[in-house]
């Protein structure tokens, strides 16, 4: 089966509706080959690799607290693993193949079984050779919904890519490691795509309060996103309600594996569209649109209230916690004098014929030692300090951390935090989830080429 585009029902009618299914056997969830029309009609049609065929692959909700078990099968012709991004998981099931579990062989299966602590969105995609494997299409969206749902009169979730297609044939460009990519800003795509399709239409009534759930699931792309015809706010990011709604004036920042949740007013007339946009330098460009058709129930709003908080742990007397730097390093221009791969000293001539364009801390790949061992609930601050001539999206696994302002005031949660070129980031972390955890830039290919490195909760 093709993708076929989410129609979200208002949670009450959907439960309402959907018998119970009996419990036959865990649920599966296989990741293989497909065929899919990701450019426009009239294009050939793509073969990708997708859970369950599909890029994304099923949308996977649960109610917050709950339990989700599903077995990875896989039927790919390489091995993999599945992440499910943003949850404060069971170190166990964080599917990260050489540090929390052995990657699951072409034919394998493996059993993933954890409890969603947290509502918001969030994602799950492959975390082996996952440059290649998530841009093939191997992602898919991770909703859990809070007790009480907001006032809204529907909901969308829409993941964002970018492909790299030969417009001739449909095929995915497969140069994933080329060298030119991971030493500069990443595998770009030529075609941005929602929800595995080009600008996919979905119905609105004017005056309709939406909640639009925003994934990034790029290799690289740092979308820069507007909205027209509706008026929005911003509600959660990275799956962490705000304590304010946010009103959205104007483009704002997704990198990649960032979240956001918008809950949008549609003010556009009935026989139009509204649209979200990608905001390039020579305009805005159509992402997906809603056909307005009709009058909504009510005409004017206030604005949303925030929604319901997380269980996220508090954090005290950041003044006091340690501070940790992180060097973000090298790249094209500011290319590696040398950096250590393992316990080896290379030059950076060497670390590139080897495909290594980058390190954190001098180390150009995941090191032996932890780059934090954190004492279970203490408090730390990272600093990133980005020495590149890029931007990168720093992601920490298992936990959600606060970006610091430059202020010194707690700005939101997160679990991915873009750090433009020349720029310092800092961030407070609560180490309360014991584990190895990765740490890593979400542009794939740094991750890939440098930039990854982990830290242990005890
Ligand atoms: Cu979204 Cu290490 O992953
Ligand atoms: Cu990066």
């Amino acid at each position: 089966m093709l993708l076929t585009r989410r129609h979200v029902l208002k949670a009450a009618a959907a439960s309402a509706l959907l018998p119970r299914l009996a419990a036959a056997g865990p649920v599966t969830l296989t990741a293989r080959e497909a065929r899919q029309q990701i450019a426009p009609e009239g294009y050939p049609d793509t073969a990708i690799w997708g859970y369950e065929g599909g890029a994304p692959g099923p949308e996977i909700r649960v109610a917050q607290g709950a339990r989700l078990s599903r077995r990875l099968m896989n039927e790919l012709p390489q091995p993999t693993a599945v992440h499910w991004h943003g949850i404060r998981i069971d170190n166990a099931m964080d599917g990260v193949p050489g540090l929390t579990q052995q990657a699951v062989p072409q034919g394998g299966s493996f059993d993933y079984d954890f409890t969603l602590p947290d509502a918001g969105t969030y994602w799950y995609h492959s975390h082996n050779r996952s440059m290649e494997q998530v841009a093939r299409g191997l992602y898919g969206p991770l909703i859990v919904d809070e007790p009480s749902a907001p006032d809204i009169d529907g909901e969308w979730v829409l993941v964002l890519d970018d492909w790299r297609l030969d417009p001739e044939t449909g095929a995915l460009a497969g140069d994933f490691d080329n060298g030119h990519d991971l030493s500069h800003a990443g595998r770009l795509g030529n075609l941005l795509t929602v929800n595995g399709g080009f600008d996919p239409a979905y119905p609105a009534r004017q005056g309709a309060r939406l909640r639009l759930r925003l994934i990034n699931a790029a290799n690289a792309r740092v979308f820069e996103l507007g909205l027209d015809g509706m008026q929005g706010w911003i509600v959660a990011l990275d799956g962490m309600p705000l304590e304010e709604p946010l009103p959205v004036s104007g483009a704002f920042p997704l990198a990649p594996a960032q979240r956001a949740d918008l809950i949008v007013d549609i003010t556009a007339e009935s026989g139009t569209a509204a649209s979200l946009l990608s905001i390039e330098r020579d305009g805005g460009y159509g992402l997906c649109r809603f056909d307005v058709a009709g009058q909504g129930a009510r005409a004017t709003r206030e604005a949303p209230v925030p929604l319901p908080p997380n269980p996220l742990p508090v954090i005290e007397g950041l003044a006091d916690s340690p501070l940790h730097q992180m060097r973000l390093e090298g790249g094209a221009m500011r290319w590696l004098d040398s950096a250590r791969l393992g316990e080896t000293e290379l030059s950076g001539r060497e670390l590139a014929q080897l495909g290594r364009f980058w390190a954190l801390n001098g180390q150009a790949d995941r090191p032996e030692t932890p780059f934090l061992d954190a004492a279970r609930g203490s408090l730390h601050r990272i600093a990133f300090v980005n020495e590149t001539a890029f931007d990168h999206g720093m992601h920490l696994h298992g936990h959600h951390f606060r970006v610091i302002a430059p202020n010194g005031e707690l700005g939101p949660w997160r679990d991915t935090v873009l750090v433009a070129r020349g720029e310092t980031r800092q961030i407070a972390l609560v180490a309360d989830n014991p584990g190895d955890w990765l740490l890593h830039c979400h542009m794939l290919g740094h991750a890939s080429s440098g930039m990854t490195s982990w830290f242990r909760v005890t």
